[in-house]
């Protein structure tokens, strides 16, 4: 038997968004016991509903055994003998084991799929909570869609795995291991005549389940692509319309869509090969008992009865093995999925408070970098021995080229990032001392790209702080110079805000971010601001926004707008990784080095354009 599984050699090739999303899969194993063995812990809680579900089970598999043998002794007992009571007992006795069948399996069906759905709750919440406290260096360097399909397709696999295939292991082979034993009991020559097609069985078994395995990798780490294709085809949207590039992102697209289509037709034409093989098997051995047993019949040797009773358990003796070889894929998705699974939950938080962390006190907000060095991945350093003393109230502006390592600085001091070498001290408390709960929310970060979550307005402000009453809410948007163009939308504070923020500007979910900022009041208020993306009108508002918002607080703001600058305490202009200037903008002027360069190349355009 030879399965063609298109996966080598079909010319097809695998497209480069095959390479970049499906990539990590991981070398499934056929059985892992370290993989079972962290995932039954989820069953634990369940374990009386899932006791419930194997006894039912093997009561289920009894039934099931039962009635061929209530038809020898129908045909054997009462019909050959004439025997009318008789046979009205077995037919209502036959009744009742249907209906037992029925009963149970409905119940035992009800109590996994009332367990499964619990462990894969449980199990994506795990990995949802795990997914927050990852250092964003994790996230930078996972494609969002891949980690989706994590949480998603993996974990059902699993569960599939959890709730289903294990009923269904310890089931099927009840019902097989009993047949053979009814069989062997009733007619061991007849028995052991039909076993002869088993070697066959096996062989077709072994042959599938080898080619399966392949198969159904290659479907898992297609289906993988789609996702991560289709994520970051979405969420690129407007810059694939912008360039026009609709068709070369459908070509693409249409290469990983058919790519998995055909992954999974292969992976299928497999089953379509073994299962009618199997049911051809099944149908030679009912020939092998009804010629061999009814020779025996016809030589006296045998009663019809046994005859019939077999060939009812031959046509349920290859079910079980049927399943079972189905369930073998099953282990594999699942064996991958959970190593993938594993794969998350064990990535250590990087950022990890100390065993002993204490909380943060009430922060006076002096910040200090000391001898600060810094990369975000291997040995590419992007900041190097950073030195910065910042006292409580002051306001330091860090300009400088593109890249320079502005939004790093700003990173490492709300601790998004451990420093590779040196300390970030706030009050003279190394933040590596305590927690980052208690230091975080005593920060406030308005960031470059100002994120808005689905929700309302309000909520997008409170969303440090959930519980805040609408008019503090809105007495922050006033501060925030953002209350009036909020009443002038559709809803007001109650507008829906869309993924993304994309109903509002960006100068809108700057002032909202602002706002956000201000209610957190927080004692160090780091702002990267975005780029001068605004019109002159709402860069007042801003500048008169911050101005109130900088008051009293220690503030860093990475700063692309004169004023900001010309009002700081102190400029740090950052080049390169380093801080290569430091002083008041006068001073800085006179100096002649890159901020005056950058004075005079980045800020007097902008000067002009506002005041044009
Ligand atoms: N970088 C990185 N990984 C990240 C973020 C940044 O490797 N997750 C690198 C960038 O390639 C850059 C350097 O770190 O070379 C500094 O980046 P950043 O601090 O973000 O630069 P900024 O000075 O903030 O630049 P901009 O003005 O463009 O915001
Ligand atoms: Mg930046």
């Amino acid at each position: 038997m030879t399965f063609s599984i298109g996966a080598t050699g079909s010319g097809m090739g695998p497209g480069h968004a095959l390479e970049r999303f499906g990539s990590d899969e991981v070398e499934g194993r056929a059985f892992n016991a370290h993989v079972v063995v962290r995932f039954l812990a989820y069953l634990r809680p369940h374990w009386q509903r899932m006791a419930a579900a194997f006894l039912l089970t093997i009561i289920g598999a009894a039934l099931a055994l039962a009635s061929p043998y209530l038809l020898k002794v129908a045909i054997d007992g009462y019909i050959t003998g004439g025997d009318a009571a008789g046979l009205t007992r077995i037919a209502l006795l036959m009744a009742g084991t249907f209906v037992g069948v029925y009963l149970t399996s409905a119940g035992q069906q009800y109590l996994l799929a009332w367990v499964g759905q619990r462990v894969l709750t449980t199990l994506r919440a795990h990995l949802f909570r795990h997914l927050q406290i990852l250092p964003l260096g994790y996230h930078d360097t996972h494609i969002v869609g891949v980690t989706i399909s994590r949480v998603i397709n993996d974990v059902s696999v699993i569960n599939d795995l959890l709730s289903q295939g294990l009923v269904t292991l310890i089931s099927d082979t009840l019902v097989l291991g009993g047949i053979i034993v009814v069989m062997l009991s009733m007619s061991p020559r007849l028995a052991l005549v039909t076993f002869s097609v088993l070697p066959l069985m096996l062989l077709a078994t072994f042959l599938f389940a080898r080619q399966a395995r392949v198969a159904f990798r290659q479907t898992r780490s297609r289906i993988a692509a789609v996702v991560g294709d289709l994520a970051e085809d979405i969420s690129g949207m407007r810059v694939i319309q912008a360039f026009a590039q609709e068709g070369a992102t459908q070509e693409r697209f249409d290469k990983v869509n058919r790519a998995n289509r055909d992954a999974y037709i292969a992976a299928m034409s497999l089953s379509f090969v073994f299962l009618p093989s199997v049911e051809f098997l099944g149908m030679l051995a009912t020939g092998v008992v009804l010629w061999f047993g009814g020779l025996t019949v016809a030589r006296g040797e045998l009663t019809l009865g046994v005859v019939v009773a077999f060939l009812a358990y031959v046509t349920r003796f290859f079910q079980p093995i049927q399943e079972l070889s189905q369930l073998y894929t099953t282990l594999q998705a699942a064996m991958a999925g959970g190593e993938r699974v594993l794969g998350i939950l064990d990535t250590a938080p990087e950022v990890k408070d100390k065993p002993a962390a204490g909380e943060m006190p009430p922060i006076a907000g002096k910040v200090e970098l000391r001898h600060v060095s810094f990369s975000y991945r291997g040995d590419t350093r992007v900041l190097h021995d950073v030195n910065l003393v910042i006292e409580p109230g002051q306001t330091v502006a860090l300009v400088g080229p593109t890249g320079a390592g502005k939004t790093s600085i700003a990173n490492l001091i709300a601790r998004f990032y451990e420093v590779t070498e040196g300390a970030v001290l706030i009050d003279n408390v190394d933040v590596h001392d305590v927690t980052q709960r208690s230091l975080r929310r005593q920060m406030g970060l308005v960031p470059q790209d100002p994120f808005l979550f689905s929700g309302t307005v309000a909520d997008n402000i409170r969303f440090g702080r959930p519980d805040t009453p609408i008019a503090e809410v809105e007495e922050a948007a006033r501060l925030a110079n953002s209350h009036d163009f909020i009443t002038a939308l559709p809803d007001g504070y109650n507008t829906e805000i869309l993924e993304g923020g994309v109903n509002l500007s960006i100068g809108q979910r700057q002032l909202i971010c602002i706002a956000r900022a201000v209610l957190a009041d927080p004692r160090i208020l780091i702002l990267d601001e975005a780029t001068s993306s605004v019109d002159t009108m709402t860069e007042a508002l801003i500048q008169d926004a911050l101005r109130r918002l900088l008051a009293g607080r220690t503030a860093i703001v990475i700063a692309h707008r004169l004023s900001t600058v010309r009002n700081a305490d102190a400029i740090c202009v950052v080049n390169g990784g380093r801080i290569v200037e430091r002083g008041r903008h006068e001073e800085l002027l006179a100096r002649d080095g890159l901020y005056r360069e950058l004075y005079e190349r980045q800020f007097v355009d902008i000067k002009t354009e506002v005041n044009n």
